[in-house]
């Protein structure tokens, strides 16, 4: 008989008198990176939850929880055991961060989303004995291993633009480059949002952050094309960026100047692009405020939930035939990855992917075109591990509103797609910014 065993003996005659050992690898990590949680010296078959907490920068507590039962030995193993019940059910290695929610008596509408990409993501993991839905502030854990989730790889640089009217941050992988480089954009929230740029420079892309809408209670910024193309140019004028190597990016909105861009622009030619949740139908040739403008004068396509959450799909359908109402993807010359979630309920993104597809094969150009498209997820498809948030606060570029959105996803098919796709997307840019690309400038 071994000593372990002997060990187990003592531990299961004697419940808990054994401290557990939580061990999670590893503590600090990129929020890209997956961690291995276990917990030793439990009882043999001794129901335990394990919890995750955060504290959000606006002091707002997010929580996890999955219930599982200690093996013969007194072991949970996270990537191994399935979770019974909780915030996430199965072998779900991350669904204590995908999981994550507001605690109960939280104020309502919350998205996490981190402003100061220089600190990390704190999360406190715990073990308590028993399977436990609430209260867990007022009970002792019988562990805690605190981790830190980083967005900025150590040596990334983070450099604020002020050149040229852009506004935007630059982030620069370590290393003397050049690099290939993306520009990075975010949707009709508006303001500036660093960390998927931080997330692209950590994998080894320059990458550029541009805000082009107004945050909070500014108005939209009255930007056209010409903004766009200097924020292009700055980036790919960088010393540390292959000028022929430069990617554009874009979610929701983001999409839509993405692909007004590659269509149409004669100063920004991308290597390849990437859209994520966004479509092609809105009218072209007009400056941003005015695109707005004609859009929301179908706004009363809109509805109003039995939620009272604000539902957007329908504005853009039936998709148009008229050809100035939307651009023409025919003209697309770099490939194209497009990434669209089934259950969107903000945008019609499914039926625009659709219509993309049969305008690209009209024109001859559908091989450049690769298409993502995952079963119940929702339109906020964000980099892996992400909380998935159905609805959320959301403020109306167009009149200012503040509405409880309607995003739309599954918890856990949309972290299978945020996880996914991210990796595809990782691939895509590689694969079409690294080819080719001699030794000495690859990471
Ligand atoms: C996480 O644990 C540390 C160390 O025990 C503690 O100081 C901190 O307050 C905890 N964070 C939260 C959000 O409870
Ligand atoms: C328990 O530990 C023994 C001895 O190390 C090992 O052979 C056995 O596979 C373990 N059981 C489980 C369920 O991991
Ligand atoms: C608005 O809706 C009408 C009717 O469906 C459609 O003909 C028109 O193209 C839409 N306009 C825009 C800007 O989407």
């Amino acid at each position: 008989m071994n000593v372990f065993a002997d060990v187990s003996l003592r531990v299961s005659a004697n419940s808990m008198a054994v401290c557990p050992v939580l061990s999670v690898q590893p503590t600090r990590a990129m929020v890209d990176e997956k961690f291995q949680i276990v917990v030793r010296n439990l009882p043999p078959k001794q129901e335990v939850t394990l919890h995750s907490l955060h504290r959000s920068e606006d002091k707002d507590y997010w929580e996890a929880f999955g219930y599982y039962i200690s093996d013969e030995n007194g072991t949970v193993t996270v990537v191994e055991d399935a979770s019974r019940g909780g915030t996430y059910v199965g072998v779900e290695p991350m669904g204590l961060l995908w999981s994550l929610r507001p605690v109960p008596g939280s104020r309502h509408g919350l998205r996490l989303r981190k402003r100061d990409v220089l600190s990390p993501m704190v999360v406190n993991i715990s073990v308590y004995k028993g399977h436990m839905t609430q209260g867990f502030s007022e009970k002792d854990a019988l562990a805690t291993v605190v981790t830190e989730r980083w967005y900025l790889a150590p040596g990334v640089q983070r450099v604020e633009i002020g050149k040229r009217g852009v506004k935007g941050t630059l982030f620069i992988p370590p290393g003397p480059g050049p690099f290939p480089a993306v520009l990075d954009m975010w949707g009709g929230g508006g303001g500036l949002v660093e960390y998927r740029a931080a997330l692209l420079a950590s994998h080894g892309f320059v990458a550029m952050a541009l805000q082009y809408l107004g945050a909070d209670e500014e108005w939209t910024s009255d930007v056209e094309t010409g903004y766009f193309e200097t924020a292009y140019k700055v980036l790919q004028t960088h010393p540390q960026v292959c000028a022929d190597r430069v990617a554009v990016l874009g979610l929701s909105f983001g999409t839509s100047v993405t692909l007004t861009l590659a269509a149409y622009s004669k100063v920004v030619q991308p290597r390849c692009c990437v859209c994520i949740s966004g479509s092609h139908v809105h009218p072209v040739n007009k400056p941003l405020i005015e695109v707005l403008q004609v859009m929301m004068q179908n706004m009363t396509k809109a509805r109003i939930d039995e939620n009272n959450h604000v539902v957007w799909r329908d504005v853009i359908l039936p998709i148009p035939t008229e050809p100035d109402l939307k651009v023409d993807v025919g003209r697309i010359k770099c490939p194209m990855l497009i990434v669209i979630g089934q259950d969107d309920q903000n945008w019609a993104t499914v039926e625009s992917t659709e219509d993309i597809e049969q305008m690209m094969e009209r024109a001859g150009n559908r091989h450049l075109l690769t298409v993502l498209s995952y079963p119940d997820a929702g339109h906020l498809i964000e980099p892996p591990y992400t909380p998935h948030i159905r609805f959320s606060n959301f403020i109306t570029q167009h009149n200012r509103e503040k509405v409880l959105m309607l995003w739309g996803g599954q918890t856990k098919p949309h972290a299978h797609a945020q996880e996914d796709s991210w990796e595809k997307i990782l691939l895509f840019l590689q694969k079409h910014l690294y080819q080719d690309l001699p030794p000495a400038a690859k990471l």
